[in-house]
């Protein structure tokens, strides 16, 4: 059988230990996980990642949009979901019936959520803008919010509260401090208002790690689930990547000194080699910043990228290596006996985040998922 050119394979197994390293690292706080699978879990594949999840005993998860609720309720029944996003008032009506629960940021979201549930009850969690500038009611005007819940006479049933971070992974702690104390002065006016809802949440995965003040009744992490380090150094040994880019070795051919290599001759050629061309490009996601930066793996050993990257191929170097064959395994981004590239490491020699290296692997690589079972 012919296998996939370029394929992504999502190891499951290291999802589990993953989420038991995260909860270990919560050390008895007793924060419920409320895993955030927005995005198709952060690229990986929303259904395996979530039934993976849920039979590790996670039971609320966290979502984008109104679309991937929907789809998650076809996949976890009885899961807690909150939409993380803004909903159009027309999608309304079915999250309700749907028991989905809806970010709730100003006056107008709670009455528009109020004339949806008109036969029954929206579940809500409101947002609280503590300093990230997004999403949420500014702080200083929660006021406003916990009164229109009020005046919905019944109709929103408060489950939580929460903010988000916006320095979690900085050096500097002190932002994050003030956003916690300016949490806790909503929660306080919240209390005003009667409003003791049982889940406050605050924490994505570095707030987590990071911050023990900040595991409330719920934390909400993301990436660190996938194994992979938000502040970009590397998590310890207890955590393990679950996915695995990996493509195979297209051609290779014998090149002299003086040579150019790709479009524009980014990259001459000092001393005779041998390039390989793998079949994976800036389509796939493999990124035109990491022309003449990264390394592939082949053989367990480093072959850095030569030239720049094209739309569906790249150029390696593979002089040093005493044995490479036509159709040999590469590893892109993952491990390869001792060796390991990180989507961290990818980060930095593209200047961006790991969380954009990830998200960026294009929908069109076929995932396959080991250790289902
Ligand atoms: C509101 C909210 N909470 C939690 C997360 C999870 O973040 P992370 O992947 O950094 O854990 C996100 C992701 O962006 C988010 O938007």
């Amino acid at each position: 059988m012919i296998g996939p050119s370029v394929w992504i394979e999502v190891d499951l197994a290291s999802l589990a230990r993953n989420v038991r390293a995260f909860r270990r690292g919560l050390r008895h706080a007793g924060s419920a996980i409320m895993a955030i699978i927005k995005d198709d879990a952060y690229g990986l594949g929303m259904p395996a990642v979530a039934r993976r999840l849920w039979r590790e005993g996670v039971r609320a998860y966290g979502v984008a949009s109104a679309q991937e609720a929907l789809a998650l309720r076809g996949v976890l029944p009885r899961a807690t979901i909150l939409v993380l996003g803004c909903v159009h008032p027309s999608a309304l009506p079915g999250l309700v019936r749907a028991r989905v629960r809806l970010t709730l940021s100003s006056p107008e979201d709670v009455r528009q959520a109020a004339r949806a549930a008109r036969h029954g009850r929206a579940i809500a969690h409101l947002k609280i803008d503590t300093g990230m500038g997004r999403l949420g009611v500014w702080h200083e005007d929660c006021d406003a919010l916990f009164a229109a819940v009020r005046a919905a006479a019944g109709r929103i049933e408060v489950e939580g509260i929460y903010t988000h971070l916006s320095h979690a992974d900085a050096a500097d702690e002190r932002p994050t401090t003030v956003q916690l104390w300016r949490y806790r002065r909503a929660l306080a006016r919240a209390a005003c208002w009667g409003l003791k809802p049982k889940l406050l949440h605050a924490a994505n995965s570095a707030g987590s790690l990071r911050f023990a003040a900040l595991r409330l009744d719920v934390v909400r992490p993301g990436l660190v689930l996938h194994g992979i380090d938000p502040m970009g150094r590397g998590l310890s040994r207890e955590y393990r990547p679950v996915a695995t880019w990996k493509t195979r070795v297209a051609s290779i051919k014998s090149v002299g000194p003086g040579r150019t290599l790709s479009y524009g001759g980014t990259h001459r050629v000092r001393r005779a080699t041998r390039i390989a061309a793998l079949p994976v490009g800036y389509s796939h996601g493999y990124r035109v910043a990491w022309s003449n930066k990264a390394s592939v793996l082949i053989g367990g050993r480093r072959c850095p990228v030569v030239g720049r990257v094209t739309m569906d191929q790249i150029l390696v170097d593979v002089g040093h290596l005493k044995a490479v064959r036509r159709w040999q395994e590469v590893v892109l981004l993952g491990r390869q006996g001792r060796e390991r590239i990180g989507a961290e490491e990818l980060a930095r020699w593209a200047g961006t985040i790991p969380y954009e290296v990830q998200c960026g692997l294009s929908a069109r690589i076929p995932r396959i998922y080991k250790n289902i079972r």
